[in-house]
């Protein structure tokens, strides 16, 4: 199974670190995964032209050439975001415009993903993250994505706090271990 995981937030932050623990707290032996910090990349705007409607490429040449033919050519996503105004990280969002290429040819169409999504309020009594996660599950769905799992972890303002929540990281290790189901591992 070849599986794209996609990191949004600061850089080595509490996204990043949730997704560090996952990749520990699970075996990969069995899968060829490959890892995007949009922190490190440079991805313009989508300028909603539409012709990747028609054409099923994208006219901008950026750091997201390499990103959509990983996506094409992986089975599977995992998205780490933090929550920003009760919504999915604004590079996120960049990312997930510029993927209408492959939504707009089904070419994401039974790939499976998870969502993780890392706030700064309590879970108990804030919809921020779920509505964060609600953000991204939308993406996937529209785009053809079956949306396997999600994990909210919340009570983590500054970087690093997410090592603290050890209950919360085994339910995003969980969450992530959704997409090694029925795998040969
Ligand atoms: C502009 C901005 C908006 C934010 N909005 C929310 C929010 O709506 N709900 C929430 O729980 N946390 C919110 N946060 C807090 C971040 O989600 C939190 O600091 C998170 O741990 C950052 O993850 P990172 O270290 O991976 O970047 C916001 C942070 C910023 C910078």
């Amino acid at each position: 199974m070849k599986l794209l995981i996609i990191v949004a937030g600061r850089k080595n932050g509490n996204s990043f670190q949730t997704m560090t623990h996952c990749l520990k707290s699970n075996n990969l032996s069995a899968v060829e995964y490959s890892i995007v910090d949009l922190s490190e990349k440079k991805i313009a705007y989508c300028d909603g032209c539409l012709s990747c409607d028609e054409t099923g490429k994208c006219h901008i040449v950026d750091d997201m050439n390499a990103i959509v033919l990983n996506a094409k050519d992986s089975d599977a996503m995992a998205f780490f975001s933090p929550v920003r105004w009760s919504l999915l990280s604004g590079d996120l969002k960049v990312m997930l415009d510029r993927l209408n290429p492959l939504a707009a040819s089904e070419e994401l169409s039974g790939k499976k993903a998870v969502a993780i999504c890392i706030g700064q309020t309590d879970v108990k009594d804030d919809v921020s993250i779920s509505r964060a996660l609600d953000s991204i599950r939308f993406f996937c769905e529209n785009a053809g994505i079956s949306f396997i799992g999600e994990c909210a972890i919340g009570n983590c303002l500054e970087s690093g706090d997410v090592c603290a929540r050890e209950s919360d990281l085994i339910k995003a290790t969980e969450t992530f271990k959704k997409l090694l189901q029925g795998e040969v591992i």
